[in-house]
């Protein structure tokens, strides 16, 4: 579904917040050869992943999307946001949706709150949310959190997904602005196909599957994914979409400075530069740290590289994401003038 960029002066979603948060635990490949039939040559070949962030016992995802967001906003100068998102597949509960208690804890008691889901695409759905409320002038200061706890409902006796996924929360703070000033986000490119829907799913805890036949299973109950179309359509979609926003935008992909992917792993991320023709050292990658973080690791990953000086005032930046669903998504953003990630209390490894 193409979006045509905000163009009306003021009405621009423009970065000017900007913070990572991960839970202290670090679970190394190692650490998990020792209780599962894997080992650390297979994971880091085949997914680029040596370690990911846990959240320990009763840590939920409002108390990591609390965390990421306190720091986004220290790192914001300006008012408090009229508008809290937070994007997650692991809400605290089915009922009520998580944002409305981010807020309320991080005292944004009375800011409109509410959810986005699209997986491992959220971020970037919650982006163009926050953008088109900007544009329509409902909001002026938006709040995005993506933030999950994939250890919640992934099955930790299940090999091939315990080695892929990770906890953590990423926030941005975005204020109306000027669709030409560094900063600014456009150009979004947002997709799905329900036809799908069954490569990416945990089974129980919707309306589908109730208790009529008894308790859900164990397998029900988790986190399940069929890795290798996973992997297929990853690459196809992500490289479609990034082209569709770079084409709405009259760009080429030597115009990039920077590509944004989400952090799904190592090999998707390089097919997909591949398929772009782009130099994989331009592709923003911190997957070996922190595993699949959700919608998290798109902001993970921005934060990650600003901390670390690789992103300059005006550089390009193309995000591109993809998800269960399946749910795709790419935008644009040219990076600000005024860095805005501080150092954060906790790093990633
Ligand atoms: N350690 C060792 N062996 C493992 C393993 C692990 N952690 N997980 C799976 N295996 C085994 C499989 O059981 C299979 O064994 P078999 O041949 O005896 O059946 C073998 O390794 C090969 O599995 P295969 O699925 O062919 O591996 P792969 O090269 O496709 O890699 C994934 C598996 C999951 C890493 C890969 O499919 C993938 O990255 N998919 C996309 C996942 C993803 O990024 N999802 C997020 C999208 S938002």
């Amino acid at each position: 579904m193409p979006t045509t960029t905000p163009s009306p002066p003021g009405s621009a979603a423009v970065l000017c917040g900007l913070a990572g948060w991960v839970p202290p635990r670090v679970v190394t490949n190692d650490e998990l050869a020792a209780r599962l039939d894997t080992d650390d040559a297979w994971i880091r070949t085949r997914t680029g992943i040596r370690s990911r962030h846990v959240a320990g016992p009763g840590q939920a995802t409002s108390d990591l999307a609390v965390e990421s967001g306190r720091l986004a906003l220290r790192s914001a100068a300006g008012p408090p946001p009229d508008t809290v998102i937070v994007t997650t597949t692991t809400p605290d509960r089915p009922c009520p949706a998580t944002a409305p208690l981010v807020a309320f804890r991080l005292g944004l008691s009375g800011a409109a709150a509410f959810d986005v889901g699209a997986v491992c695409t959220g971020f970037v759905y919650g982006l163009a949310t926050a953008a088109g409320l900007i544009a329509c002038g409902t909001a002026r200061r938006v709040l995005l959190i993506g933030a999950d706890t994939y250890s919640t409902i992934v099955d930790p006796l299940d090999r091939a997904n315990a080695v892929i996924f990770g906890d953590g929360a990423g926030a941005v703070v975005l204020r109306a602005g000027e669709p030409d000033e560094p900063g600014a986000v456009g150009h979004f490119d947002l997709g799905s196909d329900g036809a799908h829907e069954d490569l990416i799913t945990v089974a129980a805890g919707g309306s589908r599957r109730r208790g009529t036949a008894g308790e859900p299973s164990r397998t029900e109950r988790h986190f399940a994914m069929r890795g290798k179309e996973v992997y297929r359509h990853a690459v196809t979609r992500m490289a479609t979409s990034a082209r569709a926003s770079l084409g709405q935008a009259g760009l080429q992909t030597a115009d990039l400075d920077h590509f944004v992917p989400h952090q799904a792993n190592l090999r998707i991320l390089h097919s997909v530069a591949d398929d772009l023709g782009l130099p994989r050292e331009r592709c923003v990658a911190n997957v070996d740290a922190v595993g699949n973080t959700g919608a998290a690791s798109i902001p993970l990953a921005l934060a990650d590289a600003a901390r670390r000086g690789c992103l300059q005032a005006g550089d390009r930046l193309l995000l591109t994401a993809f998800g269960g669903g399946l749910t795709w998504g790419s935008c644009l953003l040219t990076w600000p003038a005024h860095a805005p990630c501080p150092q954060p209390e906790r790093t990633t490894p």
